[in-house]
């Protein structure tokens, strides 16, 4: 295979080299030339790209998924010869990893976008993530400020863009959906190595299609990891040290995987949390969320495990009593409501209702007493009224979540809500009633922050305080962040330490904490 013949290929035909994730390089080849190697045809741009290490600089808006997703572009571009730089004046290329989830978070790209393009116009541009998927060939076309636009399942084919961009100077955009692509094979680059907690993506897309929402188009169908893969993933994580490790998906205890048929593959519909429904056919067959969970928190006892972002309707019995009995899940469940009241819920496509939420929120806390939750919440939904509002206030009182992430409305082209409804509450009174949610949110978690006082409590140690270094800090299983203070005893602490502590004061979300010992998942719950 020579170099002329792989710039051929290369050149053969764009649309079709998109494809270069599941196509070898034999695909591409006459049948009159011998045997070649199958390996994917990605290892052939890599002959052809020139020893120049190239210099990359990235920043990342919006979700966790999308930092996971950021570390997942680096690691494809690293086998492509590129190295990060955390400075744009010796950057060759800039990457901007997009969320389009709401206007504002647009607006702060374009802003970026500009500005970086001042600060140094030669230096190349690329856009990806959701903006990309959503804005497509716009972004190319908007006052040339961008390069490359790429989207969440093209990150195969990004080496091929900017190879592209590089060689020919043309502009390039892969913003193909798939039904299959996970990255499973692709191993993220952590931005922080030295961190203890890290972030495995296990799915992605979503097929709940929320009216609000954009995310299904922009990210595309749900499909799940499998099961194999991100055991594998795990298994590296914590050789490096790894003590906390947060499961990812946009519907991530939708999780199911489909790819083995052994006798372990579970039949039979999903089952959905009681009072709950979805707008597609029920799923059948495959290894679910509770099974992945079961697996690895029995594999690894010490390392704690999280999850986000969950849906409320895949919260089956299995998995809470799960939750319930593991001491590495933690104790604290993300239960995205988004209105307290019912007929907004339904025309957001929830599939519930405000009883059936509550009646889900009764049986986790009989289920798991000491259960934190967190949630969600949109205001000034279309057709709002201020009564929709209180009943979204009284919820929230109700449920006394120990967490809670608020937004005022931002309309999306393309969804239910923009094609069949009239965003109608005034942006003056969207914010009024934010404002309203957000300070109920603090009244709340003030007085639930001070129960606190008294416990002894499981800290992961991340660090020093940002505020002084008299004091670690980390977060409590149920993710409160901790403050411990440093004395004696505290001499052989360091980053990736559990330890036990008492709470002996609090701020507002933070609990303060004297140091009791050195301790581990298993042991302090034996002990306490
Ligand atoms: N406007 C405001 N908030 C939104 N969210 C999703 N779409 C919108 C929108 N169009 C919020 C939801 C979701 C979270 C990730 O973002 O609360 O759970
Ligand atoms: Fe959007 Fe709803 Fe899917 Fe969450 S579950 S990503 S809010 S469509």
């Amino acid at each position: 295979m020579n170099q002329r013949h792989a710039l051929n290929l290369f050149n053969f035909s764009k649309n079709y080299y998109s494809n270069v994730a599941t196509k070898t390089l034999k695909d591409f080849m006459p049948s009159t030339i011998g045997d070649i190697p199958t390996s994917p045809s990605v290892t052939y741009i890599q002959d052809i790209i020139s020893p120049l290490q190239r210099k990359v600089y990235i920043e990342t808006y919006g979700c966790q998924m999308n930092v996971n997703d950021t570390e997942i572009v680096l690691s494809i571009l690293q086998k492509f010869n590129y190295v990060r730089t955390v400075k744009t004046d010796d950057a060759d290329v800039a990457l901007l990893m997009t969320c389009a989830i709401r206007d504002q978070a647009e607006n702060r790209v374009w802003e970026r976008l500009h500005s970086l393009k001042h600060q140094k116009p030669q230096m190349k541009i690329a856009v990806l993530g959701c903006m990309a998927e959503r804005l497509k060939s716009q972004l190319l076309e908007k006052k040339k400020l961008v390069d490359v636009v790429c989207g969440p399942d093209a990150y195969r084919d990004l080496p091929r863009l900017l190879e592209d961009m590089d060689l020919y100077g043309k502009q390039g955009m892969n913003v193909m959906l798939s039904l299959e692509e996970t990255y499973a094979d692709v191993k993220p680059v952590r931005f922080d190595e030295k961190s203890p907690k890290a972030f495995v993506s296990i799915m992605r897309g979503c097929d709940n299609m929320c009216s609000y929402c954009i995310v299904p188009f922009t990210r595309g169908r749900e499909r799940s990891r499998d099961m194999e893969s991100i055991i594998d993933e795990f298994g590296f994580l914590v050789d490096k040290g790894v003590k906390e490790i947060t499961l990812l998906g946009q519907n991530v205890n939708s999780y199911r995987d489909v790819s083995n048929d052994s006798e372990e593959n579970i039949n039979g519909e999903t089952q959905l949390s009681k009072g709950f429904s979805t707008i597609y056919k029920p799923k059948v067959g495959g290894r679910r969320f509770h099974h992945l969970l079961d697996q690895v928190s029995l594999k690894y006892p010490n390392v704690r495990f999280r999850f986000t972002s969950p849906h409320p309707k895949d919260f089956p019995d299995d998995l809470l009593y799960l939750i319930k009995e593991r001491n590495n899940i933690c104790k604290m469940l993300h239960i995205p409501a988004q209105s307290g009241s019912s007929k907004m819920l339904e025309k957001m496509r929830r599939g519930y209702t405000r009883e059936s939420y509550l009646e889900l929120v009764d049986k986790i806390k009989a289920i798991i007493p000491d259960v934190a939750l967190s949630s969600d919440f949109i205001s000034g939904f279309c057709g709002e009224t201020n009564q929709d509002h209180l009943d979204t206030i009284s919820l929230m009182e109700t449920v006394k979540y120990d967490m809670a992430y608020m937004f005022a409305y931002s309309l999306r082209e393309k969804t239910h809500a923009h094609r069949n409804y009239v965003d109608d509450v005034p942006e003056q009174v969207k914010k009024e009633r934010l404002n309203q949610v957000i300070s109920t949110f603090k009244n709340i978690i003030r007085e639930k922050t001070k129960k606190f006082i008294g416990t002894e409590q499981l800290v992961l140690i991340e660090g020093d305080s940002r505020k002084s270094n008299e004091y670690f800090s980390g977060h409590s299983d149920q993710n409160y962040s901790a403050v411990i203070k440093k004395n004696q005893d505290t001499k052989n602490v360091k980053v990736g330490d559990f330890v036990q502590c008492k709470v002996v004061d609090t701020s507002e979300k933070t609990l303060i904490c004297d140091f009791i010992n050195l301790s581990s998942i298993t042991e302090f719950n034996r002990t306490t």
